[in-house]
């Protein structure tokens, strides 16, 4: 089994792409037909032995915590009808009891701040990150090919994946080492930019949400934290904290097989529903 044992996923933020939806409703209970966004990732997360799951939430985020607990009235009232394929549904994805847990973000100051949230759990240990407005569907799942390619060699792995030039200012973006062939499955970086114009970006290759990180990352971020050091958009940023480990720490973009859907965009979220309709031949 996996010596990757806690997952984070942070679900603070605003989903401010997805309003009015997103006003009362968290963008991550979003569904992909009836499957919403958070469950595709956590049971990625799981399909690599993860046992401690963490959710950094923040207002609004209640419909999250109900989806992973059980809704007596609605199980028993299907079990009264025979309904036992929804009883099924509605079960399969709870866990064990205490596998998920909770903090709140209290204020969504950016990625950085919202992992920085976890601290106390992950503590001294390597740990994943799942991002569920990125969507993927891969098999094996994108976290399995990452933490299979950390095993055979520890760093901190980034999910990448090349983007036209004219957008590298939507993602974190790496500056390949040199030698480097794009080409590669793991590309080891030297350095890595938050939303750089397509002017100053290094390279097309972006930082998606899938990354296997170890606990230096962790002291990086409460560095930034705690000098308040905020990054592009005035947020604690994630790639920072990433970016200054890099002289310490093997980094690597890793190329994964599947294809990834930027949800958190409305053409993102409906092309995902196309593709998974088409798959599961709804369409
Ligand atoms: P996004 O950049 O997509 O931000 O965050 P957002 O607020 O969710 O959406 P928009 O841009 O307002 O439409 C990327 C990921 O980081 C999380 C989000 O929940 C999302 O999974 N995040 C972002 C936090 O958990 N906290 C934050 O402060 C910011």
């Amino acid at each position: 089994m996996s010596i990757i044992k806690t997952a984070v996923f942070p679900v603070g933020g605003l989903g401010t792409r997805f309003l009015p939806a997103t006003k009362a409703m968290p963008k991550e209970m979003l569904p992909i037909v009836d499957t919403p966004l958070i469950q595709f990732v956590v049971e990625e997360a799981r399909a690599c032995g993860i046992e401690r799951l963490v959710f950094v939430t923040g207002r609004q985020k209640h419909a999250i915590e109900n989806h992973f607990d059980h809704m007596y009235e609605l199980e028993a009232n299907l079990q009264a009808k025979s309904k036992m394929e929804y009883v099924k549904l509605v079960r399969e994805h709870l866990g064990e009891p205490g596998e998920i847990l909770f903090t709140r973000q209290m204020s969504p100051s950016g990625l950085g701040h919202a992992v920085w949230c976890a601290r106390h759990v992950v503590q001294d240990s390597p740990f994943a990150v799942l991002l569920a407005d990125d969507f993927i569907d891969a098999e094996p799942g994108c976290l399995a090919q990452m933490v299979e390619a950390y095993e055979a060699n520890p760093g901190n792995y980034l999910a990448a994946m090349q983007v036209d030039r004219d957008k590298v200012d939507r993602y974190g973006i790496a500056e390949p080492q040199d030698g480097q062939s794009p080409g590669q499955q793991s590309v080891r970086i030297q350095g890595l930019v938050e939303k750089p114009s397509p002017e100053e970006a290094p390279s097309r290759l972006a930082v998606i949400g899938r990354y296997v990180l170890e606990p230096e990352v962790m002291t990086r971020l409460s560095q930034l934290v705690s000098n308040s050091q905020r990054g592009a958009g005035g947020e604690i940023q994630l790639t920072d904290a990433i970016a200054a480990e890099i002289p310490n720490c093997p980094t690597y973009a890793y190329h994964f097989d599947g294809q990834r859907f930027d949800c958190g965009s409305k053409i993102g979220f409906v092309q995902a529903t196309a593709h998974m309709s088409a798959k599961r031949g709804l369409v």
